[in-house]
Order: structure tokens, then C-alpha cells, then sequence
């Protein structure tokens, strides 16, 4: 059974805008799952509901087997921490130690388990130094850690990610992954939403590909390499996966999408 699962689920805001239209898809459990459409396709709605911050209007969102509703959103929520794609819009406490432990505090935790809890996300990210500033005064990539270490405090099993490379230079991107791919090989489901394709097709285990609020494919980063089918998502293909179509080949081979790949089919020859 999928650790998350996500059935016919729809969701129209107030304003009459239909954001999801019979989404149906699944989080496997332990894995990095990322999440690519358009601009509008639903794709930050549906992070919303992944723990308990919407509920379902139509269908249904399952988490560990148990339907997500009004009775249990407090307890998702804990369990499936979400990053939002802005950190301003998530770390506003006085300094970077106050925001961290906001979560765990709230939780009741005892102060000593708020405490520990609150230094060990801080050093997972690379922040413990830090932990006296002010956000307002820590670059863009650094309030980002501090972002992902207050849902790491809260021990979630899964975290969610809204475009989390968006806006950081390369160091950053790279030292986001690095904490997100650290995090997995202890065990913690990863889901990020994304609009790099070269990056999902070096990173992810499995790809959800959305669109008009629904759900056009599901499965291995394979996916990315059919060309009508990422057409259909409004994406293109993997920089790699372009360099040898456009080398051309015989039509059955299988192309690469990643370096690694590129450099197996390379040596073969
Ligand atoms: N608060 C809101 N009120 C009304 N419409 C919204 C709101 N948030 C998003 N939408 C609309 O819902 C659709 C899906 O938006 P969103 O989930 O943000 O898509 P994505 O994250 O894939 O860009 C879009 O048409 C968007 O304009
Ligand atoms: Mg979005």
C-alpha cells in the first residue's frame, strides 16, 4: 500500500476556479517522488492536500490507509511537512532558534524534547551557527534551511517541497538536495514539485505528471523520455534525452536522460 493515495480528488476555490479535476495518484512510501506540469495545472493545490491544510471536497486523500479529514488534519499535518516555495511565507519569527522551535512547542513536546529536536534540524540544514539571527538577515538560500529544518523539528514522514529550486544559485540547489537526499536515506519520503525536468530526471524515483488538474502519467523517470507525452504536460525533454534524439539513432533504442545514462550508451559503442 502507497504511503499517500490520492483517489478522483477535486477542489474549486471560491472565486469558481475548478484547480483539480479528478486528480488520482499515489505517494509510494520512502521514495523521491517528483511532481511536474504547466503554470495553473494544480500542482500547489494538490501539495495542500497532501497534509490536511485542504481538505477534499470531492474524492478522497488517504494517509497510511486512513482518510485525511476534519478528525485527524492536526495529526497529518504533522506527519507530512510542507516547505512552501517562499520562505517569507513560512519563516517570520524574531530569530532562526524562535522559528524552529514554534512547531515542536506547539506540539506540547516538553522543552528539552523542543530543544533537541530544534538543534538537530538546525545542524541537518547547516544552520545551528545561526541559530541566534534574524531571518531578515540571512540570504535567500539560508532562510530556505531554516524553512526546511522548522518542518524537520516536527519529524514528519514525508516532506513536501514547493519548487524548492526556485530562485537559489547552483551552491544552494545543490546543498537543498543534499539535505533532501540525506533525509531519504534515513527513510523520510521526499515529494518536491518541479518544473526542471533535467533535475527530476537525475533525482526522482518515481514522476507524477499533472495537468489541468488531473493526473496524465504516473510511474519511472522513464516517463520523461516520451515525447508526446511531456509535450502533452507542456514540459520539454531532458537536455540529455534532446542531444540524442537529435543525434538520432535506431527508433527502438531506449535514450539516455541523465548523464550517467549518456555515458553507458556512449561506452557500449
Ligand atoms: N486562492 C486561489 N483562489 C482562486 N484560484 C486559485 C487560488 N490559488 C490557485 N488558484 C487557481 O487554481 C489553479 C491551480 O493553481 P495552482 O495549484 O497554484 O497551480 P500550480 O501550482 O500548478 O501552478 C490555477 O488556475 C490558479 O489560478
Ligand atoms: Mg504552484
Amino acid at each position: 500500500m502507497a504511503l499517500i493515495e490520492v483517489q478522483a480528488l477535486s477542489y474549486r476555490y471560491k472565486d469558481g476556479t475548478r484547480a483539480l479535476r479528478g486528480l488520482t495518484f499515489h505517494i509510494p512510501r520512502g521514495k523521491k517522488v517528483a511532481v511536474l506540469g504547466p503554470n495553473g495545472a494544480g500542482k500547489s493545490t494538490m501539495l495542500l492536500h497532501l497534509n490536511g491544510i485542504y481538505l477534499a471536497q470531492e474524492g478522497e486523500v488517504r494517509f497510511d490507509g486512513e482518510l485525511v479529514t476534519t478528525k485527524n488534519e492536526r495529526q497529518v499535518r504533522s506527519k507530512v511537512g510542507m516547505v512552501f516555495q517562499d520562505p517569507d511565507d513560512q519563516v517570520f519569527s524574531t530569530t532562526v532558534w524562535e522559528d524552529v522551535t514554534f512547531g515542536p512547542a506547539n506540539m506540547g513536546l516538553p522543552d528539552d524534547e523542543v530543544d533537541r529536536r530544534a538543534a538537530s534540524a538546525l545542524h541537518a540544514v547547516g544552520m545551528l551557527e545561526y541559530k541566534d539571527k534574524a531571518p531578515y538577515h540571512l540570504s535567500y538560500g539560508q532562510k530556505k534551511r531554516v524553512a526546511i529544518a522548522g518542518v524537520l523539528a516536527m519529524n514528519p514522514e514525508v516532506i513536501s517541497l514547493d519548487e524548492p529550486a526556485a530562485f537559489l544559485d547552483p551552491r544552494g540547489k545543490e546543498t537543498v538536495f543534499a539535505i533532501l537526499n540525506n533525509l531519504n536515506r534515513q527513510g523520510t519520503t521526499i515529494v518536491i514539485v518541479t518544473h526542471d525536468v533535467d533535475l527530476a530526471a537525475e533525482w526522482a524515483d518515481e514522476i507524477i505528471l499533472i495537468k489541468d488538474g488531473r493526473c496524465l502519467a504516473q510511474g519511472g523517470t522513464e516517463l520523461l523520455t516520451d515525447t508526446l507525452l511531456v509535450e502533452a504536460a507542456e514540459l520539454r525533454l531532458p537536455t540529455i534525452t534532446r542531444l540524442f534524439k537529435e543525434l538520432g539513432g535506431p527508433e527502438t533504442q531506449i535514450l539516455p536522460k541523465t548523464i550517467r545514462e549518456a555515458v553507458q550508451v556512449l561506452s557500449k559503442k
